[in-house]
């Protein structure tokens, strides 16, 4: 890929995040923010604005700040993060009754990773201080509400919290029937979950996974929280919150343990999430069985196995990688969603955990693969994985995080 391609896409990537910029006025302050897409989603979402500030913290360091400081504004008094915060009086009416312009569920936990990727860029010590005690709320909020049974692992109660809502993950969950998989049908039962909610549980964890039939131990989830932890431990300690320090390492350590015993599965070598309270595998082959990687938690033999699945032609790696199932599952579909389609967040996932195991070669080629998607189809939602061409919503945020990419194309750690 010349530099020209590579300096038309990332100015279409700044264009693309000016473009859904919002600044919302409430009781007097100013809220920044970028929307995942300007017309499917409004309102501000948890780990989109994650993944936007790794793209922004190249250009607009100032907007990247604010981005998070209007994130964290939503911040529950328990310390949960909600998946969405300014919440249109639209959606405040017909599906999250919490009282407040925020959700009650939460999403994935890569905010320190988000916060640190910021503070690496400007060096701006200030706004780690800030950003410090809304983390260790969040994280000591997921350790404990979120760890039913004291594993380590922290448990998801509705598919929309690992942000991979349509995943063939949950089909036997919901008893979905792979070949006959409708997206409209799969909306009536997380309705009806919000609605347990709403009316059931108050969003009290506890009485949320009495309620739910969703009550999942995910692979992804514990991935980025055990990731998150350490970096959160990592920023305790350039604070100079030495106590502070050791308690999330041993917290990011004992999650890797409990990952690494139970969610691995030797025949298959790939890790997989766990239901209910009999922690069952459900093993259906995603790339989120390959997070370990990312999380920097497999052991040298286990990364081996992984990295060979995610190069393999007849599973992950096609033309444009990395498809959200493995294309031999029976609900593997180039055009549906999280279900066998292409997200630029997911193969950005994926570059940071092959640099992790020293495997430059591949994140460099998956990272070029990914810019040409882009430069062909523009800045979609989800792409198909043999031809490139996009789909669903049409100017969407994370996809700007080939900014990221781009700057990052040389690195090897
Ligand atoms: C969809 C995605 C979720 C994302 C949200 C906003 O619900 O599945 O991961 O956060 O849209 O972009």
């Amino acid at each position: 890929m010349d530099k020209s391609a590579m300096n038309r896409v990332r100015q279409g990537a700044e264009r693309l995040l000016h473009r859904n910029r919002r600044i919302l006025r409430k009781n007097g302050k100013d809220y920044h923010f970028t929307c995942p897409d300007d017309i499917m989603y409004q309102g501000q979402w948890l780990w989109d604005s994650c993944f936007h500030v790794m793209a922004l913290r190249w250009f607009d360091p100032d907007f990247a700040k604010n981005e998070l400081r209007s994130l964290v504004s939503g911040q529950w008094p328990d310390g949960r993060i909600p998946n969405m915060v300014h919440l249109r009086p639209f959606y405040r009416r017909i599906e999250h009754f919490t009282g407040r312009d925020t959700s009650g569920i939460t999403q994935p936990p890569i905010l320190a990773d988000a916060v640190w990727g910021i503070y690496e860029t400007t060096g701006d010590r200030a706004f780690l201080e800030e950003m410090f005690q809304p983390l260790c709320r969040f994280h000591d909020w997921l350790s404990v509400d979120r760890d039913p049974d004291g594993d380590g692992l922290i448990s998801v109660y509705h598919p929309w919290e690992t942000g991979i809502d349509n995943s063939p993950r949950w089909d036997t969950i919901f008893g979905v029937d792979p070949a006959k998989f409708k997206r409209w049908k799969f909306n009536i039962p997380k309705t009806k979950l919000i609605m347990l909610f709403n009316f059931v549980s108050g969003y009290r964890s506890e009485r949320m996974r009495r309620v739910s039939l969703f009550d999942v131990e995910a692979i992804d989830m514990n991935c980025y929280y055990c990731r998150n932890t350490a970096t959160l431990a990592r920023i305790a300690g350039e604070l100079g919150h030495g106590g502070l320090r050791e308690k999330y390492e041993l917290r990011a350590e004992d999650t890797a343990q409990a990952i690494n015993t139970k969610m691995y599965d030797p025949a298959t070598g790939a890790y997989y999430c766990l239901e209910g309270r009999g922690e069952r595998m459900l093993k259906a082959l995603t790339p989120f069985s390959l997070l370990p990687l990312y999380a920097g938690i497999a052991a040298p033999d286990r990364a081996e196995r992984l990295i060979e699945r995610l190069s393999d032609p007849d599973t992950f790696w096609t033309e444009y990688p990395v498809p959200t199932v493995d294309i031999k599952h029976p609900a593997f579909d180039p055009a549906q969603y999280w279900r066998g389609t292409v997200w630029v967040n997911t193969n950005w996932l994926m570059v940071q955990g092959l640099r992790r195991y020293g495997r430059q070669d591949m994140a460099r080629e998956l990272a070029l693969r990914t810019i040409a998607m882009v430069d062909r189809s523009g800045f979609r939602e989800y792409y198909d994985p043999f031809t490139g061409q996009g789909h669903g919503a049409g100017h969407f945020g994370w996809s700007s995080l080939v900014i990221d990419l781009i700057e990052t194309l040389d690195r090897d750690s």
